[in-house]
């Protein structure tokens, strides 16, 4: 994990107007971001609690607003502050004797685009989207796990229902999400075999896939067949991926189509190829988080972070994640807790 800045004061809440944010002006290239430091701090209202960000995972789905498409549709108005995943410390709790109390540590995901985002030194979260940080984890670390792990949780253990037997194929299984759907599916006991380019194959292996494929010189209905469900978190539009995994499944078998967008014909397309579909979309929640949690505590789930940027460096590390092959997660260090 390369890391840039370091970590130092603790977290307070002085209770001033103003806070140091990313803010995006415009839709586009990295151009629209730029450090602000009088973005006003928010305010959180019924059901919500302020916590102080001490870091942000970034997401492809931050890149993807910024760039204009996807959640961009959520945006209120311009300039905006974006970011979903935060580990940081609660300022302010919805009441006194609320579970989680001013000095806590938290993960969770905000509620942005429509909310102002992580980015930031301050952010608003619903009640039912924050939980204790696992203390094993550094807030870098924990940053990185909201999202990424309640998307492989939903795909995985909800969708798929991984169990003893059952051959789950994940594609791209180094990715921010991958690599958590990658040992869920071995956690409970199904035969995971997961796609990667050679560097991060045997990488893959150690997380618990039984095998791997690489992309970059094996077609993957070439290696792979009679699979029950397969998590697509690649997509339609990169190479098809999408629909030559119909042909993978096992009669009935279920894929599980991940990236927003792009296959308006999914669920008919299956039901012709004789197996099923859907999309997913991820609903983040408190008690799957304390779930995973226990999990990373326990050592079962363990968490990779490839590099963590300081505030000032959201451009480059934009440019990390959308050049589509970071292993694990890409880190925001906001403030110095
Ligand atoms: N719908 C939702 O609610 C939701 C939630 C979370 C994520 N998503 C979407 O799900 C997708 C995955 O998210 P993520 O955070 O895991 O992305 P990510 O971390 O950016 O994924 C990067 C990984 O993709 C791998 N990869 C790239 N091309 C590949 C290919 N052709 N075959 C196999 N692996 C390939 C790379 O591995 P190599 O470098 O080894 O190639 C890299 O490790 C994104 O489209 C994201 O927007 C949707």
């Amino acid at each position: 994990m390369t890391v840039h800045g370091g970590l130092g004061t603790p977290p307070t809440d002085d209770g001033t107007a103003t806070m140091r944010a990313v803010v995006l002006d415009r839709f586009g290239d990295c151009g629209g971001l730029r450090i602000a430091d009088d973005v006003a701090r928010p305010v959180p209202v019924v059901g919500e609690l302020l916590v102080r960000v001490v870091a942000a995972g970034l997401n492809p789905m931050d890149v993807t607003t910024r760039a204009g498409v996807g959640d961009a549709v959520g945006v209120a108005g311009l300039p905006a502050v974006l970011g979903h995943d935060f580990s940081g410390v609660v300022v302010r709790a919805p009441y006194e004797a609320f579970r989680l109390q001013p000095g806590d540590e938290v993960y969770g995901v905000s509620a942005a685009p429509r909310a102002t985002g992580s980015f930031a030194e301050y952010v608003t979260v619903p009640a039912q989207q924050v939980a204790p940080k696992p203390k094993v984890l550094s807030h870098t670390e924990a940053a990185a796990v909201p999202l990424a792990a309640t998307t492989a949780w939903g795909t995985v253990v909800e969708l798929a229902k991984a169990h003893e037997g059952q051959r789950i194929l994940v594609h791209a299984g180094a990715g921010g999400v991958g690599h958590f759907a990658v040992q869920l599916g071995a956690y409970f006991g199904a035969h995971v075999i997961a796609t990667a380019s050679g560097r991060n194959v045997g990488w893959l292996r150690e997380l618990g896939a039984a095998e791997t494929v690489d992309h970059t010189t094996t077609r993957f209905e070439d290696a792979v067949a009679a699979v029950d469900t397969v998590i697509d978190l690649v997509g339609d539009p990169h190479d098809r991926t999408g629909p030559r995994s119909l042909g993978v499944l096992r009669p009935g078998g279920l894929l599980v189509h991940v990236p927003s967008g792009g296959w308006p014909t999914l669920v008919e397309d299956a039901q012709r190829a004789g197996v099923r579909a859907t999309t997913y979309r991820t609903v983040p929640d408190a008690a799957t988080l304390a779930v995973i949690g226990r999990l990373i505590t326990s050592g079962d789930l363990r968490v990779a972070v490839q590099e963590v940027f300081p505030l000032e460096e959201i451009a480059a590390a934009h440019r990390l994640v959308e050049g589509g092959h970071v292993r694990g997660k890409v880190v925001i260090q906001v403030t110095d807790y």
